[in-house]
């Protein structure tokens, strides 16, 4: 949280958390915000209420479940507050992923240690669960899903296993059987890491989160105001990938100036702290052009 406060500079202008999760970020934001204003969304309606009580103390903020691609629709419907009449778009979080609350609870289906039904999506009303990924994908569609979204090297034969069983297949705990059943042969690391990795990926599919994650960076570039900054957490290479050339392409066209040559990586103490954060790579630029 430090460094995200660090490099967003929160002072005045509007401020937007694309990814309000249990609201922590903006919570902090909130407090240094000196003359601003608090823009939060999240496509879980969960989020939503848990943070609109967490902030209660503080009045200039508004939240929003939608899509973060669809900010550019809501930052119309703010510009029109009447608080919000002489403000600029001064700064954009992304803090990508699942929220704590989502991976601890079973019936979201998350987690690959807690058993629940193969949901996986952030908006839990969505009409795509990852069971219909599953059950609708074909056989070279599911290799493909294992192999651009989990990098997973057993790819072929967990697709192949998953295919057969796919009609039967309901909850995670069966998922996660059913991949340890390919590795048998195979260390325990080695079954944990193509588990981990078969999650991954059907969570990314399920929610289409790399085509997400593009046009949102694209939309929050371009409506930043000029030396508002935006602020990037990502979790895996496939988004910091994303994150990195997207900057790029903005530098080279002279339209910002990037903060963070290497993404910033959390020191020991932090991973300690909060292993979730282990895999963290935190990116930053400033809108100059
Ligand atoms: C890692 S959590 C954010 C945690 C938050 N920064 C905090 O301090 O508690 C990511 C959140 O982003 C939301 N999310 C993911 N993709 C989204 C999208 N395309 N649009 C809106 N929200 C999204 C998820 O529902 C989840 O709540």
């Amino acid at each position: 949280v430090r460094e995200v406060i660090q490099y967003l500079a929160p002072k005045d202008g509007i401020i937007l958390d694309a990814t309000l999760g249990g609201g922590g970020h903006s919570e902090a934001i909130l407090s240094v915000l000196e003359n601003g204003f608090l823009v939060g969304i999240d496509l879980d309606p969960a989020a939503i209420s848990y943070s609109q009580s967490r902030l209660v103390g503080y009045k200039n903020f508004r939240l929003f479940n939608c899509n973060f691609m669809e900010m550019d629709k809501v930052l119309e419907k703010v510009l029109i507050l009447p608080e919000c009449q002489n403000l600029r778009l001064m700064g954009v979080l992304f803090d990508l992923g699942v929220s704590l609350y989502q991976i601890r609870t079973p019936e979201r289906g998350f987690s690959y240690q807690l058993n629940g039904p193969l949901d996986m999506s952030f908006n839990p009303f969505s009409q795509i669960k990852a069971i219909d990924v599953l059950r609708r994908s074909s056989l070279p569609k599911l290799e493909e899903i294992l192999r651009e979204f989990g990098e997973e090297r057993y790819y072929r034969r967990i697709a192949k296993a998953i295919w057969l069983k796919r009609q039967r297949l309901s909850n995670t705990k069966e998922l996660v059987n059913l991949i340890e059943s390919c590795l048998l042969a195979k260390p325990r690391f080695i079954k944990q890491k193509a588990v981990q990795r078969t999650f991954q990926a059907l969570r990314i599919a399920t929610n289409n989160e790399l085509d997400n994650l593009f046009k949102g960076l694209l939309t929050a570039l371009e409506l930043l105001s000029l030396g508002g900054r935006i602020v990037v957490l990502a979790y895996h290479s496939l988004e910091d990938r994303i994150v990195k050339n997207t900057f790029r392409l903005f530098a080279r066209q002279g339209k910002l100036e990037i903060l963070t040559k290497k993404p910033l990586r959390p020191t020991e103490k932090e991973r300690h702290k909060n292993p979730y954060a282990t895999s963290a790579r935190l990116r930053a630029a400033i809108k100059i052009g």
